[in-house]
C-alpha cells in the first residue's frame, strides 16, 4: 500500500489592513483551530507581494505586517508547528512566478474576476478599459499561483471571491506538468460554508471597504464603545426584540455557545434594553479576546521579536523552496551547460517516472490517463463532465493511492489485479518525487 502523504494546507493573508472582528471569526480563528490537526501540514504567510497591488503607502504596508502577524500568534497560530512566513522573504516565489507566467494563457488573466472588474468599471464609465489597471493586477493570479506551488498545497482555504484564482493555479500546475513532467501538486480551494459571515457596525457584512469594522485587538474601552454603535432598531426596553436580522444577535451567536445564545434568544424575547444586549455582548467578545490583547501588545511592542518569528519561518519555508526551484529551474532547461546532453531530445525522454495527462475527446467529455515513463498507459479514466472532476479525481488518487480505489471504480475503467499493482507503484513514485522537494 503507498504510504498516505501528509495533507498540506496553505494560505496567505495580503498585508493591507488592521485584523478586525469579521476576519478573527471567519479567517483566524477556524485557521488556527485547523492548524492543530496533526494530520496536516501548515502554510500561513503574510502576502505583501499582493498587498503592493493595492497599496502605495510603505508606512502602511509595514504596519499591516506587524498588526497581522501579531495577530495571528496572539490568537494561538503555533509558529514551531506550521510554517509562518513572509512572502517578501521568499526570493524563489518571484522567481517561479515568472515559470509560470509563461505557461499561462494572456486570454486566461484576461478573465480573472479582479481585473476583469475594474475593466468592467472602465468601460461603464467610458474610460479607456486598462485605465489604471496596473499588470500588477493583471498578473495577481500567477503570483499567487507561485504561493500555492512552490509548497506543493493540496489544500487552499480561501473565501468565495478566491476560488477562481485556485483554479487557475490547478491549470498552470497542469500546463507545466504536461510539458515538463510531474513537477507540481495541482490543489483544491477549500470554501468553509459554516464559518459565520459577520456583519459590521451597519448590518452589512464587516469588511474594511464599508468602513462598518470593529478592530479585533482595540483597547476594551474603544471595543465597548463601538459595540455600542451597531445599529438596532428602535424597541424600547421592555418591548420584545427579534432575533432575526439583528446583527448584534447575529455577532454575539459567533462568539457564544449554544446554551449562551439561547439565553441571549430569551432576553430578546423578554425585552432586553438595547444598551444591555450591547454590553453582554461586549463582555462576552472580551472574555475570549482579552487573554489575546496582552499578547498581541507584547508582540506589537517588540517588533524585532517578530521579525525574529517571521525569518525563522522563511528559513523553514525556503529549505523547500530553494532545492525546489533548483529542480523547476533544470527541468525547464536553465542548467548547467555541462550537465546532460545539449541537443533536444524526445518529449518523453524529459519525463522520468510516469504522469498524469488530461485531454478532451471528440464525445466532448473530459479524460485522463496515466502513463509510464516509455508512454504505456497504466490508467485509464471513464469520461467526465468538466476538467474540473477529472482534475479532482486525479487529485484523490495523488492523496489516498490506491486506497481511494473503491470510490473511484464507477470513474475508472476497472482494474486486474496485475494492473492495480503497477499503479500502485506509480502512485508511490509520484508521492516520493512530490514529498523529496
Ligand atoms: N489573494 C488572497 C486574498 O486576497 C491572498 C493570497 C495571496 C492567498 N496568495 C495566496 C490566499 C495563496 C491563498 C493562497 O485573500
Amino acid at each position: 500500500m503507498t504510504s498516505k502523504p501528509r495533507i498540506r494546507v496553505l494560505t496567505g493573508i495580503t498585508t493591507t489592513g488592521t485584523p478586525h472582528l469579521g476576519n478573527y471569526v471567519g479567517a483566524i480563528r477556524p485557521t488556527v483551530q485547523a492548524s492543530r490537526d496533526s494530520q496536516t501540514d501548515g502554510f500561513y504567510f503574510l502576502a505583501d507581494y499582493h498587498a503592493l497591488i493595492k497599496c502605495d503607502e510603505p508606512a502602511r504596508i509595514q504596519r499591516s505586517t506587524l498588526e497581522i502577524a501579531a495577530s495571528w500568534i496572539a490568537s494561538g497560530l503555533d509558529p514551531e508547528k506550521v510554517t509562518f512566513y513572509r512572502q517578501s522573504d521568499i526570493p524563489e516565489i518571484p522567481e517561479l512566478t515568472w515559470f509560470l507566467t509563461c505557461v499561462t494563457g494572456k486570454g486566461v488573466l484576461n478573465r480573472a474576476h479582479a481585473y476583469k472588474a475594474a475593466v468592467d468599471k472602465n468601460n461603464a464609465a467610458g474610460h479607456d478599459p486598462d485605465s489604471d489597471v496596473s499588470a500588477g493586477l493583471f498578473m495577481y493570479p500567477v503570483l499567487m499561483g507561485a504561493d500555492i506551488l512552490m509548497f506543493k498545497a493540496h489544500k487552499v482555504p480561501v473565501g468565495r471571491d478566491q476560488i477562481q484564482h485556485i483554479e487557475m493555479a490547478r491549470d498552470m500546475a497542469s500546463s507545466f506538468n504536461h510539458l515538463y513532467g510531474e513537477h507540481f501538486v495541482l490543489p483544491e480551494a477549500v470554501v468553509e460554508e459554516s464559518v459565520a459571515l459577520l456583519p459590521g457596525l451597519d448590518g452589512r457584512k464587516m469588511s474594511k471597504s464599508y468602513d462598518n469594522t470593529i478592530p479585533l485587538f482595540a483597547p476594551a474601552a474603544q471595543m465597548r464603545k463601538q459595540i455600542a454603535g451597531i445599529v438596532t432598531d428602535s424597541k424600547a426596553p421592555g418591548e420584545p426584540k427579534t432575533t432575526e436580522g439583528s446583527a448584534l444577535f447575529q455577532i454575539y451567536q459567533a462568539f457564544a455557545n449554544v446554551e449562551e445564545t439561547a439565553a441571549m434568544a430569551q432576553a430578546y424575547a423578554d425585552g432586553i434594553a438595547w444598551g444591555d444586549a450591547k454590553q453582554m455582548l461586549f463582555e462576552r467578545i472580551d472574555r475570549e479576546i482579552a487573554p489575546m490583547r496582552e499578547q498581541y501588545q507584547a508582540l506589537i511592542n517588540n517588533p524585532a521579536q517578530m521579525d525574529k518569528i517571521l525569518l525563522a519561518g522563511a528559513d523553514k519555508a525556503r529549505q523547500l523552496a530553494t532545492p525546489f526551484m533548483r529542480e523547476v529551474r533544470h527541468a525547464v532547461g536553465l542548467r548547467a551547460l555541462s550537465s546532460g546532453t545539449a541537443t533536444p531530445a524526445a518529449k518523453e525522454a524529459k519525463i522520468a517516472g510516469p504522469s498524469f495527462k488530461q485531454y478532451r475527446e471528440k464525445d466532448g467529455q473530459f479524460y485522463f490517463k496515466l502513463v509510464d515513463a516509455q508512454g504505456l498507459l497504466i490508467l485509464q479514466s471513464k469520461g467526465f463532465a468538466s476538467p474540473k472532476e477529472a482534475g479532482q479525481t486525479i487529485a484523490r488518487l495523488q492523496t489516498d493511492g490506491i486506497a481511494s480505489l473503491s470510490d473511484l471504480n464507477k470513474v475508472l475503467v476497472s482494474l486486474t489485479p496485475d494492473q492495480i499493482l503497477t499503479l500502485d507503484r506509480a502512485l508511490e513514485y509520484l508521492s516520493n518525487s512530490t514529498k523529496n522537494s
